[in-house]
């Protein structure tokens, strides 16, 4: 989601909400993850716990394609800590390329991005905050979550050749955009069981077409038992 078309009374509210961080020490605010969080960080949380809920009693990797800074990530990295620490055969693998938008197509995609959205976010941050968490869990010789750099165009069918054992659990679109989510739904696709769960952000929402017209293309769309969460924007999911 990007903040393109806000009203005057959201701009206000982030304006005042702002204000009252700026108030803040980072502690402070990290060990009270509530304090500011709005309606849509919210339903975003509701819903993430609700798939990996789902994703629960299916074998394999969890896979984010579009990770910005890694708050879902590091959400499902916590939740499979929390609910299913013994799970060895449970890995979560991150891909973006960390620097913004890539391969952003001239016909399914929104003529009003570019290059530099999303691109402010500090990689090493989030490895070192999955590095914290090894520390502290159970069978931390075993890698539980891993981020994989640059555009999933080239990365992950790349990734998809070097792994004979990977079988998706979950596979969770978020670029935004047309090229990716294609190439990601034609890699994992065929890694995924019955019943295994596909999540795209935008899915149905005019701003960004690119993940839906991708998903159109790729699979037989009267096929999709498409589903949503009453109270989310534009997230859908299925299962195979
Ligand atoms: C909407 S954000 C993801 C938000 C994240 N899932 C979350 O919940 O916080 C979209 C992300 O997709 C990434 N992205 C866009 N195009 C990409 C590409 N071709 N390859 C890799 N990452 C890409 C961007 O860098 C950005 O971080």
């Amino acid at each position: 989601m990007t903040k393109r078309r806000l009203t005057e009374q959201e701009q206000s509210y982030n304006r005042r909400r702002s204000e009252l961080i700026a108030r803040c020490r980072p502690e402070y605010i990290a060990d009270a993850p509530f304090l500011f969080a709005n309606r849509i960080q919210t339903a975003s949380m509701l819903s993430r716990v609700e798939l990996f809920k789902m994703a629960m009693d299916i074998p394999g990797a969890i896979i984010e394609c579009g990770v910005y800074r890694g708050n879902s990530l590091m959400l499902y990295l916590q939740l499979s800590l929390l609910l299913e620490p013994y799970a060895i055969n449970r890995s979560l693998y991150g891909f973006d390329t960390f620097a913004g938008f890539r391969s952003i197509d001239g016909t399914f995609d929104p003529d009003d991005i570019n290059e530099q959205m999303f691109s402010e976010t500090d990689a090493e941050v989030l490895e070192q905050s999955i590095l914290l968490n090894d520390l502290i869990r159970p069978v931390n010789r075993i890698p539980r979550c891993e981020i994989i750099k640059g555009d999933i165009v080239q990365t992950v069918p790349e990734f998809v050749k070097n792994k004979p054992e990977l079988c998706v659990a979950m596979l969770i679109l978020d670029t935004d955009l047309y090229q990716p989510t294609k190439v990601a739904l034609q890699s994992f696709l065929p890694l995924m069981p019955k019943g295994a769960i596909v999540v795209l952000d935008e899915v149905a929402y005019r701003n960004f077409a690119g993940e839906t017209q991708a998903l159109k293309e790729v699979l037989d769309f009267n096929k999709v038992e498409l589903k949503r969460f009453p109270y989310e924007g534009s997230v859908g999911y299925f299962r195979i």
